[in-house]
């Protein structure tokens, strides 16, 4: 089989890497993919998503998988689809339970799904209302996409009006934030689940924990996130069902009433709030890093997963998760996340010892190939997987393997799933 992985970061290396494990795989293509991702398949460079309908034709792609939200929300699933080629992911219409903070919210109000009281307005007047019904710290969120900048934790009732008002004049966001969401703050600990979804069927995988802020003990700014590690003890199987049973089956379910099955990863943003699950968002693909860390956990064939996925078959499927457990460190470029750093070649020493080499990898996201060397050109550049017995035993396989890692500028947390160790 044919695979084409649309992307070019961590998430979309990781998924190549498992499909080029899985032996019903023949080629690999990544469009537009980065520099390490050619040397587990092809990279397809395209101009628009007609250019790279024609070319999965050329080359007898048998499947497509998105790795991003962009392409998704762009409808490239309902393109290719219409094109007579098959895809993994989300229609345009439910992508929205992403593109659109609205959409979702009202999505979760109208099927009984547990969330943050909130309300929707495009009115600074009515928000500061609502806003004034609040205690602090209070919530507000651009409605659109706006690169997990959108959402303001406001800590007096004025910064919440500041926030809500550069919003609705279109001076933070432009369009994103012509409607906003204000909300009630959870106190909890969060959560990320993700599904495998077909429209109907869904297949869970582990909890994973992120690792958002840039430092340790989560300190400084926001990132794209900075590790990831799961299964997390954090949820026990009461919780786990709890999510099945509250989450999961209504969304799918009340996905297909409003007409538009959601088919492809749906992943959970939920917060634990005194044992009792909420849904702070959706998002409608894989989370980068949790995708490196949650790739090497599938024991069956991914491959089929994901083409189940896309083909309304994943009641014939039974999928088998490893008893392991997985730790991803990312590794970022010197001015990660306030500006892009020069390029620094990457080298990577040779590992010794041959329990190690078997129980980690590097999954490569902003680099680029020069001249045969890889160099790191993004901000977050590669991320550092070990698995283990334990968390401890996967966390500790996964700093050895970053301690053979060597660029310019590398920074790196130390704490990654401490919450799993305290
Ligand atoms: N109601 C809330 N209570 C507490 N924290 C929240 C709430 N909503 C969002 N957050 C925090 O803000 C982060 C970003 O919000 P989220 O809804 O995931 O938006 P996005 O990922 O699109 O930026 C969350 O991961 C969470 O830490
Ligand atoms: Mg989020």
């Amino acid at each position: 089989m044919n695979v084409l992985i649309i992307g070019s970061g961590g998430r979309e290396y990781s998924i190549g890497l498992a499909l080029s494990q899985d032996e019903k795989v023949d080629k690999i293509y990544f469009a537009p993919g980065n520099g390490a991702t050619a040397k587990i398949g092809e990279n397809i460079s395209y101009e628009s998503y007609d250019s790279l309908i024609e070319s999965a034709k050329e080359k007898m792609i048998d499947l497509t998988i998105v790795g991003p939200e962009a392409p998704l929300v762009d409808g490239v699933v309902d393109r290719f689809k219409a094109a007579g080629l098959k895809i993994f992911g989300p229609s345009q219409a439910a992508s929205q339970l992403e593109g659109s903070k609205v959409f979702m919210k009202n999505f979760l109000k109208k099927y009984e799904i547990p969330t943050a009281r909130y309300i929707e307005t495009d009115n600074i007047d009515e928000a500061s209302q609502f806003i004034d019904s609040l205690s602090t710290p209070i919530v507000v969120k651009a409605d659109g996409l706006c690169a997990g900048k959108g959402v303001i934790i406001a800590q007096s009732h004025e910064e919440a009006k500041e926030a809500a008002k550069g919003m609705l004049s279109g001076e933070s966001f432009g369009d994103a934030g012509k409607r906003v969401i204000v909300e009630e703050f959870l106190d909890g600990y969060e959560l990320s689940v993700f599904a495998i979804c077909d429209g109907e069927e869904y297949k869970l995988l582990p909890a994973a924990q992120d690792h958002k802020r840039l430092l340790d003990g989560d300190q400084g700014p926001n990132t794209g996130g900075m590790g990831a590690y799961a299964p997390t003890p954090l949820i026990d199987e009461a919780l786990y069902r709890a999510i099945e049973e509250e989450v999961v089956k209504p969304t799918l379910k009340g996905m297909q009433a409003e007409g538009m099955p959601y088919e492809g990863v749906l992943f959970m943003g939920l917060m634990i709030v005194d044992s009792k699950v909420k849904v702070l968002e959706y998002n409608v693909r894989f989370g980068d890093p949790e995708c490196e860390i949650l790739m090497p956990l599938i024991r069956s064939s991914v491959f089929e997963l994901f083409d189940k996925g896309a083909s309304g078959k994943l009641n014939e499927l039974d999928i088998e998760i490893s008893e392991q457990k997985c730790v991803g460190v990312v590794m970022a470029s010197q001015d990660y996340p306030y500006k892009s750093s020069k390029p620094a070649e990457i080298i990577v020493d040779e590992i010794v010892d041959p329990h190690l080499r078997e129980h980690c990898h590097i999954s490569y996201a902003g680099v680029s190939e020069i001249d045969g060397k890889i160099f790191a050109t993004g901000g977050r550049v590669l991320v550092c997987v070990g698995l283990g017995e334990s968390i401890q035993e996967a966390r500790d396989r996964a700093y050895e393997l970053a301690a053979h890692v060597h660029f310019m500028g590398k920074q790196c947390r130390m704490d990654i799933a401490y919450q799993a160790l305290s």
